[in-house]
């Protein structure tokens, strides 16, 4: 029945378009505006990535073919993060059976791996070792991830939805300004491996300028051999081969047996609520979900809506929360398959108002004075979200990455990708930062097999039990204050999804104890925040990259974050709802 609602609505957006396309899809390029449509909407880091999805919508796929599609297509066109090297996480609601799935296709430890591999002779961490070297790789899980949420809620023939981005790296992207800018500036880090040096500079490591076309020869072989025979080319085949022998060449970990084991794994999605909304987000090993959730919780003790978007009792109080909970993130939050993580009691309204008593609305908590709770009984910063809705009620919220833009700067050789440096988000030493300042405990080591703890947040908000939006974000530890950010503009301060992307951001993460606010903060808000002991530092880089999506009232919203270009919301011009 309700599929055949859906339908019936589909059919009716249809009969509009056919009546009138071009007004059914209003396009702003600027990005203070969502962009809106009736035939579904993809917002994503490459806005080339996101016409693809358009594409795949507007052919009758479904939101998962469309994910899938730009999921690989983004490999192509944001090498920083979209990857075929890296892992992620995707939440797929499903209309016709009206659930929603995790995908956890986080990377694996591979199985030599230990504890102590980042140690240097004096047993100190050495970052080197974790970020980039070989070693600094997990076993890739995003082919296998993707090719499993095709497989369970795909519609297209595998090959319609992979196809699009052998393609376009065999036919060459234009260069963006984005990926002009960041490959001139990474020059020297990517060009200490010569694979990575060839695939991304012109002869004598020259940078690309943007304008001028940048073609993946050996990339699209790997994409075409995952087109034509699925991931077994990639985990068992001949790219598997050729990810053993890189290893090997470096002296890493990941062999063929280490690529044949990987498996990603359907998890029950975290829910909560918040002002009357439902909130379906990430599980461990992501910490997104939990401490979203957990910082939800402890909001809703709070007047947030009457305190004012940014104003300096809002800020303090956001502040006061995220140091609590990213205190609780240090020591109890790991892979739940190796580590039993308390997720319903940091997630318990009992917890929360245990925390929301804690905290004093005129004085900053000095973060050597807040320690984890105790239970009963864990970039650069270049990961990317893409948010797709179609017609069908269907919506995926993704977040994968290669840890650091561009990961180790290893590539394959012969094969054409990146591989990531996710090893670096596991604990190398008990009291040692990781890349993000963040620090964590035994529940984060690193152990064969097991699954380095993430800050990956795709959520997707249900009003009245129907999906209302999917948002999600890069930014290293700073992704769940930037979701969590999203949240309370749009549930809290009423703002539309390019507002709320829009709005200045502020992140605390308990330690180091310090406020990072972007730009554009009052002084008058600054100065009342210091008066309350906070120590305000303004962020050198801005945080995060919101790629959001809604529906409300059979209209479709898209936003992309302004703060990094190139990025877009696309949505098909026509979509034959007559296909499903
Ligand atoms: N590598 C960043 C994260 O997973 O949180």
């Amino acid at each position: 029945m309700h599929r055949l609602i859906i339908i019936l609505v589909a059919l009716q957006m249809s009969c509009a378009l056919a009546q009138d396309v071009d007004q059914a899809v209003v396009r702003y390029t600027d990005l203070r505006h969502p962009v809106y449509s009736t035939t579904g909407m993809i917002a994503a880091q490459s806005k080339t990535a996101a016409d693809v999805g358009a594409e795949v919508l507007a052919d009758g796929g479904n939101a998962v073919d469309a994910a899938v599609a730009v999921g690989f297509s983004l490999a192509v066109t944001l090498p920083r993060a979209g990857n075929l090297g890296g892992g992620g996480f995707m939440l797929v609601h499903d209309a016709e059976s009206d659930t929603t799935t995790a995908i956890d296709y986080r990377e694996m430890a591979p199985p030599a791996a230990h504890r102590d591999m980042f140690l240097d002779e004096n047993g100190n961490a050495d970052p080197e070792l974790s970020r980039f070297s070989h070693k600094a790789s997990g076993v890739p899980g995003t082919v296998a991830g993707l090719y499993l949420a095709h497989r369970k809620f795909g519609s297209m023939p595998w090959k319609r939805v992979v196809q699009p981005a052998a393609d376009l790296a065999r036919e060459g992207i234009v260069v963006t300004r984005d990926l002009a800018n960041l490959l001139e500036s990474r020059k020297e880090r990517m060009c200490r491996d010569a694979a990575t040096c060839k695939y991304f500079y012109k002869p004598g490591a020259v940078p690309y300028r943007m304008g001028e076309i940048l073609v993946q020869a050996d990339l699209a072989e790997s994409l075409q051999l995952i087109a034509d025979e699925g991931p077994d080319a990639f985990y068992r085949g001949a790219t598997a081969e050729k990810i053993a022998a890189e290893m090997k060449r470096g002296g890493g970990l990941i062999d063929m047996q280490a690529l044949a084991a990987y498996k990603p794994v359907i998890r029950e999605p975290l829910r909560g609520s918040y002002r009357g909304y439902e909130v379906v987000t990430i599980p461990p090993p992501s910490s997104g979900g939990v401490h979203v959730l957990q910082m939800l919780n402890v909001l809703s003790h709070f007047p947030v809506a009457a305190m004012g978007a940014g104003s300096a009792d809002a800020t303090h109080l956001l502040a006061e929360v995220m140091r609590l909970a990213y205190a609780d993130r240090s020591k109890h939050l790991g892979d739940p398959d190796f580590y039993d993580v308390p997720v319903d009691w940091l997630t318990s309204a009992d917890y929360a108002a245990e925390l929301a008593a804690s905290i004093d609305m005129k004085w900053a908590r000095p973060s050597i004075d807040v320690a984890p709770g105790v239970a009963p009984s864990p970039e650069s910063e270049d990961t990317t979200h893409f948010s797709v809705i179609d017609t069908y009620g269907n919506v995926v919220s993704n977040t994968y990455t290669l840890n650091f833009s561009y990961g180790s700067a290893i590539s394959v050789a012969g094969a054409g990708f990146l591989l990531n440096n996710e090893m670096d988000d596991f604990v190398s030493k008990p009291g040692v930062r990781n890349a993000f300042g963040l620090l964590g405990g035994k529940a984060n080591a690193v152990e064969a097999g097991k699954r380095p703890l993430s800050s990956m947040t795709p959520t997707i908000i249900f009003a009245g039990g129907e999906p209302w939006f999917a948002t999600g974000s890069p930014g290293g530890s700073r992704i769940i204050t930037t979701v969590l950010q999203m949240l309370v503009n749009v549930i809290d301060h009423g703002m539309n999804l390019a507002d709320a992307s829009n709005q200045p951001r502020m992140h605390h993460q308990w330690f180091p104890d310090e406020l990072l606010l972007e730009s554009g903060f009052s002084p008058d808000t600054i100065r009342l925040l210091e008066a309350r002991g906070h120590i305000v530092r303004p962020s050198s880089r801005s945080m995060g990259s919101l790629q959001s999506v809604a529906i409300r009232d059979g209209v479709f919203r898209g936003a992309s974050d302004p703060r990094r270009p190139n990025a877009g919301a696309s949505a098909p011009a026509a979509v034959d709802a007559t296909v499903h």
